[in-house]
């Protein structure tokens, strides 16, 4: 896909500052400083309109970026980052909650994970909570650059068999550095937006 427009629309804590134009959204799930932000730096081509940092946790609302005034990526906060109080993960718990029970124009969740390691118990638990809500899901295994070669295709392996895939599912190996996944990424969200 071209992206000729790319633009930051509301950072949103509650359901009320959801936008209503009932576009198409693609939201992206993972743990906190898996490379979300990165991910959809790269598919739009800019550098930083979605904010990234190497401090893990920084993302505490819904981030919706509007593309080409055709669907919206919504950048979810992230979770399994331990220094957040229990509080604040409850707050996290509730905003998952008010997002994935009746987000109507979900087409499909992005979970992105870490390619280098095996998936947390967190991942796990997003992925089985994302299909226990019935909601399409392509995971995206991040930071392939850092995967030597000869080990890619068993962590791929590795990464399906944690997470118990169903053979539905897609699974994309990507890195932010090298745009590797990249296309292939276009291509299932293009159709997962037009369904
Ligand atoms: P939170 O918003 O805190 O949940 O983090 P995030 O998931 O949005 O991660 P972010 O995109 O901010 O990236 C976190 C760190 O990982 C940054 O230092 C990125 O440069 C790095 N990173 C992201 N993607 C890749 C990748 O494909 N390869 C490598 N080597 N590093 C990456
Ligand atoms: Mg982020």
């Amino acid at each position: 896909m071209k992206v000729t427009h790319a633009e930051f629309i509301i950072s949103a804590a509650t359901e009320k500052q959801y936008p209503t134009d009932r576009l198409p959204e693609i939201a992206l799930a993972g743990r906190s400083n898996v490379g979300k932000s990165s991910f959809i730096n790269t598919l739009i081509s800019r550098r930083n309109l979605a904010r990234t940092s190497s401090k893990p946790g920084k993302t505490q609302t819904l981030n919706y970026y509007r593309i080409n005034e055709q669907f919206y990526f919504v950048d979810v906060p992230g979770y399994g980052y331990a220094k957040v109080s229990k509080k604040e993960r409850e707050k996290w718990a509730l905003m998952m909650e008010t997002y994935f029970q009746k987000r109507k124009h979900l087409k499909a969740v992005l979970l992105v994970i870490d390619l280098r390691h095996e998936p947390t118990k967190d991942d796990v638990q997003m992925y089985d909570y994302l299909i226990y809500y019935d909601w399409p899901v392509i995971v995206v295994a991040t930071k392939l650059d850092k995967v030597p070669k000869g080990k890619r295709a068993s962590f791929i392996k590795r990464a399906k068999d944690t997470l118990d895939l169903k053979d539905t599912d897609h699974i994309v190996p990507f890195s932010a550095y090298t745009g590797e996944g990249k296309r292939e990424s276009w291509q299932l969200l293009k159709a997962f937006i037009s369904r």
